[in-house]
């Protein structure tokens, strides 16, 4: 099977994987390009300019034509689309139908709402997928935003030559990806609208009509309205952690302008998988007891949150230090004190706060896993 194809072997109509990327030759009509066919080399170049081709994502294609056969310095092999093989990104758990909707939707073009408890993957799943698709990632902190005119520029106080203050606008990134998204169509950016829900009613409201088929955001620096191209994408996230509760003022109308997604925390196995990946030194049967006891927390429907992903990676950086080393179960109930309970409000030993309720469900979970282990 292996060595190179023969251009009569690629019959019309043979459908084979490939994985394209940019093409380097910057003016060809054709921007997408792959060698490979099935894994063998294929004799001529293989090029697109097929809109649904994401470059480095494994593809199907069916053959039209090989242009030049008897050529061997020239031609090319031109080929249809047929579909997208599923994402895998290493180091990265993807909850493979979250994965396939986030796909779909990328490739519709649609704004995406994800919606997941405090530390549950959302930015890194997005940040990763966007990299695989060839996509720039633009990450844009709503909680930061006060003003509706804060999402395309702040205002930076300084002294001018003779001293007297002058005001400056500065950029922010969301607007210098849209100006860049206009300058090079070619390109592909991924907004990432972190924290949607932790901004002003007001300033979220102004923003709508770039979420919309109106497309278009007031930009205070050119005192006009701008028109966002399509080759920009939203993804916004919140976190509908139960403390947030009351304050998740996404209205109706605005919750209307996305596809909504549910993301919640990795399955315990997945995320054991992925720590011990990290933390290969951590013995395994202390990865998944860490992990189980945070499976518990956010089970628990007495917390009023979640347990970030964060917090057992924390506990386990400690696991893995020498000083660490010959943790008994009073260490790690001490690491779990405070990487776990110190993440709720309260303290430990007050029984009446998140903090305490963690602590007493810790414990539990500690004496019975000492238990399981006689
Ligand atoms: N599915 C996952 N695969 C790999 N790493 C993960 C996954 N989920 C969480 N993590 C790890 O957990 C940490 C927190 O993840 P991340 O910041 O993406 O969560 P988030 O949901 O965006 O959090 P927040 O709600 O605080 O914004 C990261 O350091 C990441 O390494
Ligand atoms: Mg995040």
């Amino acid at each position: 099977m292996a060595g190179k194809w023969k251009s009569e072997e690629l019959e019309p109509g043979k459908v084979l994987e490939t994985t394209f990327f940019r093409n380097p030759v910057g003016d060809s009509p054709y921007p997408f390009r792959a060698t490979h066919l099935d894994g063998r080399r294929a004799p001529k170049v293989v090029l697109s300019d097929d809109p649904r081709i994401r470059p480095g994502v494994p593809t199907q294609v069916r053959i039209v034509a090989v242009h030049k056969p008897e050529r061997s310095d020239r031609g090319w092999i031109q080929i249809e689309y047929v579909a997208a093989r599923e994402l895998q990104l290493d180091g990265i758990y993807l909850d493979p139908m979250v994965t396939r909707k986030l796909q779909v939707l990328l490739e519709s073009g649609l704004n995406i709402l994800l919606d997941g408890p405090q530390g549950s993957g959302k930015t890194t799943m997005v940040r990763a997928i966007a990299r695989t698709l060839g996509m720039d990632f633009v990450f844009f902190n709503c909680a930061a935003v006060l003003d509706a005119t804060d999402f395309m520029a702040t205002i930076q106080v300084r002294a001018s030559d003779s001293g007297a203050p002058v005001t400056d606008f500065v950029s922010t990134d969301l607007r210098n990806a849209l100006l860049a998204a206009v300058a090079a169509p070619a390109r592909r950016f991924l907004v990432f609208l972190d924290e949607l829900n932790r901004c002003p009613e007001s300033a979220r409201n102004a923003l709508m009509p770039a979420l919309d088929a109106t497309r278009r955001i007031f930009d205070p620096v050119t005192n006009q309205f701008v028109s966002i191209p399509d080759n920009i994408q939203f993804v916004a996230a919140v976190n509908r952690g139960r403390q947030f509760s009351g304050t998740f003022g996404i209205d109706a109308a605005q919750l209307d302008r996305f596809a909504p997604l549910q993301v919640d925390y990795l399955p315990i196995t997945a995320e054991v998988d992925l720590l011990q990946k990290r933390h290969p030194d951590v013995p395994k049967a202390s990865v998944k007891r860490v992990v189980e006891i945070a499976a518990r927390l956010r089970k628990s429907e007495e917390l009023g949150a979640g347990l970030s992903v964060r917090a057992t990676q924390e506990v386990c950086v400690y696991l893995q230090h020498p000083l660490m080393e010959k943790a008994d179960d009073g260490m790690l109930a001490e690491l779990l004190k405070s990487s776990f309970c110190g993440r709720f409000s309260g303290r430990w030993d007050d029984a009446t706060s998140d903090a305490g309720v963690a602590w007493r469900i810790i414990e539990q979970a500690l004496a019975e896993q000492a238990k399981k282990r006689k």
